[in-house]
C-alpha cells in the first residue's frame, strides 16, 4: 500500500485511537463539515464519495445530506474507528472502504459513478496531484460537485514529523489550474478555515484551510 512513504497507513494506524481527542483537529473537522455543507449541491447528492475519511469527524456530519456515502481510507485502524462509531449510531447510509484510489484496481473497486465527492486534509498526502484529480474526475458523474479542504501554501513547519512524505499545502491559483485542466468548471475557493497550532519548530503559528468546489460539466 506504501508509495514510497507517500501513503503511510501505520502512521495513521498508530493514531487512529487518540485521533478524535485532539482539540485543533475536531475544530477543523467542525469548521471544514459547516463549510462543506453548505457547498452541497442543492438538490441531495444521491452517491457520495469521501477520500481519506479517516475516523469520520467530517463524514458522521455530511453524511446525512447525502443518499450513500461511500468512505474510503488507506488505514484500517482509522476505519475501524470510523465503523465502531457507525455501529454505535446505527447510520446506515455509511459505507467505510479500505482503498487507495491512486491505485490503479482502485476503479474496480467502486461501482458507478459519484454525484459529490469531498474530503479534508487529505489531498495532501497523495503525491501527484495531477493525476489524482484527473482520477476524481473520471469517478464522478456529470453535473456532479467536488469538494476539497485542505491546507494553503505552508511554511513545512505544519506536520511534527519531518520524515513524512507530505505537499505543504498549495497555492490556489496552481491548485484552480490543475482541476480545471481535469475538465471541471466553476472552481472556487473559500476559507473554511484558520488553524492555531504550535508547529514543528515550538512556535504558535497560523495555517488558513481552503475549500475549494468544482463541477464536472454536464455532457
Ligand atoms: C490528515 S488525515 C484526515 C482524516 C479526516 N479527513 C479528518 O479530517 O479527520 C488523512 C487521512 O487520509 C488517509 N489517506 C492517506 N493517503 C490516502 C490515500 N491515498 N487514499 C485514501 N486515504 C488516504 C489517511 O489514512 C488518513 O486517515
Amino acid at each position: 500500500m506504501s508509495d514510497n512513504n507517500w501513503t503511510d497507513s501505520q502512521r495513521f494506524d498508530s493514531k487512529a485511537s487518540e485521533w478524535d481527542a485532539n482539540a485543533v483537529r475536531a475544530a477543523l473537522a467542525d469548521a471544514v463539515s459547516r463549510a462543506i455543507l453548505a457547498h452541497m449541491p442543492v438538490s441531495r447528492p444521491e452517491k457520495a464519495l469521501e477520500f481519506g475519511c479517516g475516523t469520520g469527524l467530517v463524514t458522521l456530519r455530511v453524511a446525512p445530506g447525502c443518499g450513500s456515502l461511500t468512505a474510503v481510507d488507506t488505514s484500517r485502524e482509522m476505519l475501524r474507528v470510523l465503523s465502531e462509531k457507525i455501529a454505535a449510531g446505527n447510520i446506515p447510509n455509511i459505507s467505510p472502504l479500505f482503498l487507495d484510489l491512486t491505485q490503479p484496481d482502485a476503479a474496480s473497486r467502486i461501482e458507478g459513478s459519484f454525484d459529490f465527492v469531498f474530503s479534508s486534509m487529505t489531498l495532501h498526502h497523495i503525491p501527484d496531484t495531477r493525476s489524482f484529480i484527473a482520477q476524481l474526475y473520471g469517478h464522478m458523474a456529470p453535473g456532479g460537485t467536488l469538494a476539497i479542504a485542505d491546507l494553503d501554501t505552508e511554511d513545512g513547519m505544519f506536520h511534527d514529523d519531518v520524515t513524512e512524505k507530505v505537499h505543504h499545502g498549495f497555492d490556489r491559483d496552481e491548485l484552480k489550474n490543475l482541476i480545471e485542466s481535469a475538465g471541471f468548471t466553476n472552481v472556487s475557493f473559500i476559507t473554511a478555515h484558520m488553524i492555531e497550532k504550535k508547529n514543528r519548530a515550538g512556535q504558535r503559528a497560523y495555517y488558513p484551510v481552503f475549500l475549494v468546489t468544482a463541477t464536472k460539466p454536464q455532457i
